[in-house]
């Protein structure tokens, strides 16, 4: 047999193996949708647009992502976790007509390197980028993650473009709903101050992984992990989309869901999101209702077969309608590799139905149109 090392005597004493291999696949062009492959852009680079949300705009897939890049390390503050972490880079987007070849248009929103207290600085976090088209004012708006690099300013980031391809406006954090009650809540939730949706009442409830989704009629909403990741809460947007207008809902109450990803099918809102376990992969949730603001209706894990339980070793970020229709949807999820974060890998698999229940099967190599 062949080994690499025959193949490749000085190189493969200088580079780990992973990163040899990666180096090998990464210049083959994609033809097929390999999850767990790297995945090559146009100019034959691995595609990095991580915890990533798609835009279907006039044609053109833009695919947007975390930038991970850098030495992968553990900050003392984070050891409790065990958060590993790469310094914010920026925010990548690629584009692409057959979700196949992914052109890099570049870093849209890059990290404000020279201001350590700008949200952007490389020592904070910025994960989960969505972008989200504005018909109204023409804009396209994106929301992020935005947070300290102990994970407990939990905010939102906006920013805000006139081309999907950037550059990207930063507009500023916040954490939503300050000094408002969700509307579903109760007299008993309003009354124990040690509750996180209390506690953090008059400064805006917490945020972390979140996506943004827009309704048939242009109405926009968000969807974040809030109350310590414990609940969820879906908050309206206001008509431009640049903020959240006062109006949420607590869903999910101590169900700890993280990577929400949200879509609509058939008159019925669906959301699939992972649990809480930091990098390491866990069993999907899925969810569907009538409206919005709920009653939503936990349906189970998606995912079926061999690592099921483990999203096939994955988390989503998004869920893709193909061609903007309802009718055919992408799981987009991340493989994380938390020694290596640079070097984690996208997971896409189409979403089938049984009745209302969307499922998750494993495929190899397929066509995603
Ligand atoms: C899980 C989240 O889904 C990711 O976006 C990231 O915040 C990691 N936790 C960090 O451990």
């Amino acid at each position: 047999m062949t080994t690499l090392s025959a193949l490749f005597p000085g190189v493969s004493r200088l580079l780990p193996l992973a990163a040899l291999v990666a180096t090998l696949h990464a210049a083959e062009p994609m033809t097929s949708i390999r999850s767990g492959e790297v995945w090559a852009d146009t100019e034959g680079k691995p595609v990095n647009a991580h915890g990533g949300g798609m835009l279907f705009h006039e044609g053109t897939y833009y695919w947007y992502g975390e930038i991970k890049q850098g030495k992968t390390y553990l900050p003392e503050v984070n050891k409790s976790w065990g958060g590993t972490r790469v310094d914010v880079t920026g925010v990548s987007c690629y584009s692409s007509t057959d979700l196949l070849k992914w052109k890099n248009e570049g870093n849209v929103l890059p990290a404000a390197k020279d201001d350590p207290a700008s949200d952007l600085h490389p020592g904070k976090v910025l994960e989960r980028p969505k972008v989200i088209y504005n018909a109204k004012t023409k804009k396209f708006v994106m929301w992020f993650h935005a947070d300290s690099l102990d994970y407990a300013a939990a905010s939102c980031g906006v920013a805000v473009s006139d081309t999907p391809g950037g550059p990207f406006k930063y507009l500023g954090s916040f954490r939503p709903n300050q000094g408002v009650w969700p509307v579903n809540v109760t007299e008993a939730d309003k009354k124990d101050p040690k509750a996180p949706l209390v506690r953090d009442f008059e400064r805006g409830q917490m945020a972390r992984d979140l996506t943004v989704f827009v309704d048939d009629d242009g109405k926009g909403y968000l969807f974040a992990a809030s109350e310590d990741n414990a609940t969820m809460h879906i908050s309206e947007l206001t008509d431009d989309y640049l903020k959240t207008t006062g109006k949420y809902v607590r869903v999910f109450p101590g169900r700890l869901m993280e990577a929400p990803a949200v879509f609509k099918r058939a008159g019925k809102y669906y959301l699939i999101a992972s649990g809480c376990t930091a990098w390491a992969p866990n069993a999907a949730r899925s969810a569907v209702a009538d409206s919005i603001w709920g009653p939503w209706k936990e349906l189970g894990n998606p995912c079926q077969g061999d690592k099921a339980d483990i999203t096939f070793q994955s988390q989503g970020t998004y869920v893709l309608p193909v061609g903007g229709k309802q009718e055919k949807f992408i799981f987009m999820a991340d493989r994380w590799n938390k020694d290596d974060l640079p070097d984690s890998r996208y997971v896409w698999l189409p979403v089938s139905f049984e009745g209302e229940k969307p499922v998750l099967r494993w495929m190899g190599g397929w066509s995603p149109r």
